[in-house]
């Protein structure tokens, strides 16, 4: 969504505020604005991409040391040059950029209204500057600290003043902020891709504190101004990570370094030759998850079909009762809760809003709360009792793809960990982990059919509605398969459990309809043969995939790709490789934006 990028320092800040906003690019945005200091505020604004921002630019304009740049996500009012940050006060001196939502801004905008201020734009944003203008009287900082005590709402702000060059006023609830550490100079970013190349060294400031930073030095403080200390640490992610390396896309190379990825997750986790599972993150909570009841798991997107998959997993392997619940839903239920209860948030960003509010509702009813996060430090890293990271690298393409990996991999561990303690057998165990251990070269055995997915591709792009199906394991699969589809390539697919088809669904297949089976070889392949049966009676385009050495299906599929054969609550690990394929060759075909498909963004920080 947003992004923030400001910098003050000894260099000039344009180009490294461009390059900032292009690293955040990812995140998905509709808009861009540059302000810098110098004298007065010099600002420039586009709807569009950051390349017409950048083409509108006059260099010689926008010189100065200190400045902030944002991309937008619209939110309150178009995308417009206008509604673009950073937003400016009525007289021109103070400029903020926001990402978040202020939830009163319209009783603040009659307030100040009343007051003669005259506004801009249609944005919530506005009228926070608006507000630190009203009450500014030579100290910046007591101004933004001021106003905010009248906000309600979400924020990640930076704000600077004319009037007060060199210095960047930054805050944070709700919306993540990262400082920059450099020598004599300093970055403030929402998103670490836009530090990286600068410095490694950051602070993360926490939810209710602020930052005052100067060329030569910073303060941390809580927005009741008492002083905090903040720890610097390093950035775990490189350069490399966050760049192409030679992929037309990210989310291909992404695809492609699932391999690497699942290795790197399970390292020094899955222990082949002591039998066992090792997650560092748990081992305070070890007894009180073997010992819970019940188990509820939030997420939303791609990462609540990573909770569908471990509801399986718990039940079957551990035998815990356990429930998949849409964040956005549990949220604003009444959901019953006991201490006795675990509550599991899997989000790749780790800032989902949906998915903090509802762990949050949880943990105040008492629940133990873990987090199954990509982000290091990410709020909901931080606000969990314990939990696990994916630690699959950054994840840039905004289509999930090696995070839900990570994901999947991580909720089997932990299901085989606390399913050893209670019901499942140490040969089973081993079973499951030597079959672990040999994931990696089997995903990459599916990543090579990749250009025999793109000929599938070629053939079925333009076929508007596409259904995919599956049973146990493979349901979940079916509708992350669906999603990828739809959300690159704007073409309709559902994901359903194949047996729901005959209620209802059954109805659209038509011989144009490409209907994709998830039909590996488990206990409930009999029946989804059964399924592609109902399917070709109605000359539905079966597309399968299937385990590697199953013929049968040859003759009934129009395509089949083969997947390894792995145990059954495995699959999902291996299955859902052809169906990104698919759905990547698929966008590319019809010309789409994988990397930015539109209205999306990387991370879903608004409810
Ligand atoms: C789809 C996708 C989204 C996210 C969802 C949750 O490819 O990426 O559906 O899975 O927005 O995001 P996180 O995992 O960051 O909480």
């Amino acid at each position: 969504m947003c992004g923030i990028v400001a910098y003050t320092g000894f260099r000039e800040a344009r180009p490294i505020l461009m390059e900032g906003l292009k690293r955040m690019e990812y995140r998905g945005y509709d808009s861009a604005g540059i302000a810098i200091l110098n004298g007065g505020l010099h600002v420039s604004k586009a709807p569009g991409r950051i390349s017409v921002l950048e083409s509108q630019i006059k260099p010689d304009e926008m010189r100065g040391t200190c400045g902030m740049a944002h991309t937008r996500w619209a939110t309150h009012g178009a995308p417009t040059q206008i509604n673009a940050h950073p937003h400016v006060d009525a007289s021109g001196r103070i400029a903020m950029v926001h990402n978040g939502i202020i939830e009163n801004y319209q009783s603040l905008r009659t307030y100040l209204k009343d007051k003669g201020v005259e506004f801009k734009s249609e944005t919530d944003s506005e009228v926070l500057v608006q507000l630190i203008a009203h009450f500014y009287d030579g100290d910046l900082e007591v101004a933004v600290r001021t106003a905010l005590r009248d906000v309600r709402g979400t924020y990640g702000i930076a704000v600077i003043c004319a009037d007060e060059p060199d210095k960047i006023v930054a805050a944070r609830k709700g919306s993540p902020l990262i400082i920059g550490v450099g020598d004599d100079e300093y970055v403030v970013a929402s998103d670490a891709a836009a530090i990286i190349q600068h410095t490694t060294s950051v602070i993360y400031l926490s939810d209710g504190e602020m930052a005052v930073v100067w060329n030569d030095g910073f303060r941390t403080m809580t927005l009741d101004n008492v002083p905090v200390t903040k720890q610097v640490t390093d950035l775990e992610i490189s350069l490399t990570d966050i760049e192409l390396g030679g992929y037309p896309h990210f989310m291909l190379k992404e695809i492609m370094e699932q391999p690497q990825a699942a290795a790197d997750c399970m390292r020094g986790r899955v222990n082949i030759d002591e039998g066992r599972i090792h997650l560092g993150g748990l081992a305070n909570l070890a007894r009180e998850l073997v010992r819970t009841k019940r188990i509820i798991i939030t997420a939303c997107g791609t990462a609540w079909h990573a909770g569908l998959v471990a509801e399986y997993l718990f039940e079957d392997l551990a035998r815990i009762q356990t429930e998949v619940e849409y964040a956005s839903e549990f949220r604003y239920r009444n959901p019953i809760i006991t201490d006795q209860n675990v509550v599991i948030a899997i989000s790749q960003s780790g800032e989902t809003a949906d998915t903090l509010a509802a762990l949050r509702e949880a943990q105040e009813k008492g629940a133990i709360a873990l987090g199954v996060v990509n982000v290091v430090g990410s709020t909901i890293a931080r606000e969990t009792d314990a939990g696990v990271y994916l630690h699959v690298g950054p994840e840039i393409g905004v289509a999930s793809t090696k995070a839900y990996m990570g994901q999947l991999l991580v909720l089997t561990m932990i299901a085989l960990q606390i399913g050893r303690r209670r019901h499942l057998s140490q040969p089973d165990l081993q079973m499951y982990l030597d079959a672990l251990h040999a994931i990696p070269e089997k995903i990459e055995r599916i990543t090579k059919q990749s250009d025999a997915i793109l000929e599938v591709a070629e053939k079925f792009k333009d076929a508007n509605n596409w259904l995919y199906l599956g049973r146990g394991y493979n349901y979940p699969t079916a509708l992350e398969g669906a999603l990828k589809l739809k959300e690159i390539s704007y073409i309709h697919a559902e994901g359903m459990p194949s047996a729901e088809m005959k209620h209802g669904p059954i109805a659209l297949i038509t011989k144009d309809m490409p209907v994709v089976f998830i039909a590996t070889k488990n206990s409930q392949y009999e029946k989804v043969i059964s399924n592609i049966e109902e399917v070709r009676a109605r000359k539905g385009r079966v597309i399968a995939v299937a385990t590697e050495g199953d013929t049968e299906i040859a003759d009934m599929a129009e395509h089949v790709f083969y997947v390894p054969d792995v145990p059954e609550p495995l699959q999902p690990l291996v299955s859902i490789v052809p169906l990104q394929l698919l759905a990547y060759h698929a966008a590319v075909l019809r010309g789409c934006d994988v990397d930015k498909p539109r209205n999306l963004a990387k991370s879903v920080t608004v409810e």
